[in-house]
């Protein structure tokens, strides 16, 4: 076990644990990456440097896996992800005038993807597999399905959450 390293709020032995565990060769970087976010739930700048410098990993190695893949997020994310979905399905049944009520309902403004406490983060998704409950928002791994406004506007105030930033 390495000595703890620490840059501002980013704990970087979760870097030397991830390294220990997958290797320093370049075709390692998806599973530390994988890891990383899976503990920093999204992947800090400094662990991203840091890694470089753990493992035979150019930074355009890192950054490039970091950049190409979707699941990667480089900003933190909030406790709870609140996934609307635009597929087909949901965006003809109205996925539009959903996201707009989730929207206010976390207070988020036009371009703003995470509430200012980070509580929750919000993410359009193509499809939730499940068209038939159209239109669908997923919060966490619960699913509300065939949605009007009001019912999104309802299942928001049961969280709390009334337009608060
Ligand atoms: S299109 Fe929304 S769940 Fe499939």
């Amino acid at each position: 076990m390495s000595d703890q390293v620490v840059t501002g709020d980013v704990d970087l032995s979760i870097v030397d644990e991830m390294v220990e565990r997958y290797g320093t060769e370049p075709s390692a970087a998806i599973p530390i990456l994988l890891g990383l976010q899976e503990s920093y739930r999204y992947l800090p700048i400094d662990a991203l440097r840091y890694v470089t410098e753990k493992t035979e990993a150019t930074p355009d190695q890192v950054y490039g896996v970091a950049t190409f893949y979707g699941q990667f997020r480089l900003k933190p994310v909030g406790e709870h992800i609140v996934r609307v979905c635009h597929g087909t399905a949901c965006h003809v049944r109205g996925a539009v005038s959903i996201d707009q009520v989730v929207c206010d309902s976390l207070g988020l403004a036009d371009g703003e993807d995470t509430t200012e406490d980070y509580k929750y983060t919000l993410e359009k998704v193509a499809c939730l597999g499940c068209c038939s409950l159209s239109p669908v928002i997923m919060i966490d791994d619960k699913v509300y399905g065939s949605l009007t406004r009001k019912k999104v506007q309802r299942i928001f105030k049961k969280l709390g959450r009334e337009g608060a930033k």
